[in-house]
C-alpha cells in the first residue's frame, strides 16, 4: 500500500485515497484530546477484516459474485494519506521493501481469489482464499507489534 506502483494503479485509487484521508481527518479531529491518534492504515485494515467477514459468509452460501466483488475491494484497497505513508516509509527503513513485498502478496492473492471466484471454481476460490489468509497473518506477525509499539505507545 505504500510502494512504488504504477501511475495507473495510483490514478485509479486516487479517490479512495481521498476518501481515507478525509476519513483520517476527521478520526485525527474526533480524538484531538486522546493522547494516541488513531492512523489511517488503522481504518484501512478494519475495512480489510471487514472485507474478509464478507467473504467468508459469502463462500459459505457459494454465492461467487459476492466473493469476486469482496475480492477486488481487497485488492484495491485504499492507502493511507501520503503524509502518514512518509511516516511508516521513514519508520520501516530497510525494512519497507519486505513490508510492500507482503502488501503485494495481498493484492496478488487477493486477485487470484477474484479470478477463481468469478470462474465458479469452487476449491480453487478455498485454496486461494487460505494464500489470502496466509498474506495478512505474514504481515501481521512481522510488523504489526512494533508498528502498534511505535505509532501508539507514549514514551
Ligand atoms: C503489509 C502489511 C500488512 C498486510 C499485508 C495486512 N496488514 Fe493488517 N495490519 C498491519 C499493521 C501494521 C496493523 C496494525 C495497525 C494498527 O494497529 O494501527 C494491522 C492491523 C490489522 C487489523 C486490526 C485493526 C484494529 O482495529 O486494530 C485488522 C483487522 C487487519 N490488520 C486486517 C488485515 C487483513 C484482513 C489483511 C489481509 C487481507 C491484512 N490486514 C493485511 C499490516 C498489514
Amino acid at each position: 500500500m505504500l510502494g512504488i506502483k504504477s501511475s495507473k494503479f495510483r490514478l485509479t485509487f486516487a479517490a479512495t485515497v481521498i476518501a481515507a484521508i478525509s476519513g483520517a481527518a476527521e478520526i485525527r479531529f474526533t480524538q484531538a484530546a486522546s493522547p494516541a491518534k488513531s492512523m489511517a492504515l488503522r481504518a484501512v485494515m478494519k475495512s480489510l477484516g471487514r472485507n474478509m467477514q464478507t467473504m467468508t459468509d459469502a463462500i459459505s452460501k457459494e454465492d461467487w459474485a459476492v466473493v469476486a466483488e469482496t475480492a477486488s475491494k481487497i485488492a484495491h484497497h485504499a492507502e493511507p494519506p501520503p503524509p502518514e505513508r512518509r511516516l511508516i516509509i521513514d519508520w520501516l527503513g530497510s525494512n519497507s521493501e519486505t513490508f510492500e513485498a507482503l502488501d503485494e502478496q495481498t493484492h496478488e492473492a487477493a486477485q487470484a481469489v477474484r479470478e477463481a471466484a468469478e470462474g465458479g471454481d469452487d476449491q480453487k476460490v478455498i485454496e486461494t482464499f487460505a494464500r489470502l489468509q496466509n498474506s495478512c497473518l505474514a504481515c501481521h506477525q512481522r510488523f504489526r507489534k512494533p508498528f502498534v509499539e511505535h505509532f501508539y505507545t507514549q514514551n
